[in-house]
């Protein structure tokens, strides 16, 4: 009769060593496989779905152009607005500016409204707009500014707080005249930012004539 090789001491030793080792290789198998795999699905998620941002470039050519603005002349303020751009350019007395409308409260985009005293409460606030503006010598009275949809807050044509929860005034952002007369916004280039309670209005302008800025920045 045969002899079983695997039915002596060292037979079955032999037997549960090759078991283990094939044991082993199941397992490294496996396990490259499922990293493969896994390595492979996460590529493709990142394939199907790029880390593109969705937020729209900071900078932006306004579909309005500079006379659009200026075309009235200066009567009191002229404004146009860019809401999908979250942008208002105003004309004054002294010059042009654009506001940014970024409510300083929780981020809403204000409204523009013709009088930012209506409403119960808003008149009695502080710091009526007179007083607002005879803070500065010449400077134009005007009804005129932005009331946030969110919360209530209010602010005057040059971005100053005055009422609601809002902790401080909008920024002014850079504005560039270009060759076909339209302007082109920078809302990554700040041009005025105001700590809470800073209220002078700014000096910064982009002169309509020449399309230059003075360059008086504040507070950046
Ligand atoms: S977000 Fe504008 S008042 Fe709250």
């Amino acid at each position: 009769m045969a002899l079983n090789p695997y039915d002596t001491p060292r037979g079955r030793m032999r037997s549960r060593v090759e078991t283990t080792r094939r044991q082993f290789l199941l397992l490294v198998g496996s396990v490259g496989a499922l990293g493969a795999t896994l390595f492979g699905g996460i590529e493709l998620l990142k394939f199907m779905f790029p880390a593109a941002t969705l937020e729209a470039p900071p900078q932006f050519k306004t579909g309005f152009t500079v006379s659009d603005l200026t075309g009235n002349g200066t009567l009191k303020v002229n404004v146009q607005s860019d809401t999908a751009n979250r942008v208002t350019i105003v004309l004054d007395s002294t010059g042009i500016y654009a506001v940014y409308l970024v409510c300083t409260h929780l981020g809403c985009t204000p409204n523009y409204v013709s009088d930012v005293t209506s409403g119960t409460g808003v008149a009695d606030s502080s710091q009526t707009v007179a007083q607002h503006y005879t803070a500065e010598a010449g400077a134009i009275t005007t009804r005129n500014g932005w009331a946030c949809p969110c919360h209530g807050s209010r602010y005057y044509i040059d971005s100053t707080n005055f009422y609601g929860p809002a902790p401080r005034p909008m920024d002014w952002v850079d504005i560039q005249v270009t060759p076909d007369n339209h302007f082109v916004v920078n809302r990554a280039a700040i041009t005025v930012y105001r700590q809470a309670g800073e209220s002078i209005v700014p000096k910064w302008r982009l002169d309509p004539k020449t399309g230059k800025s003075n360059g008086k920045t504040v507070g950046v």
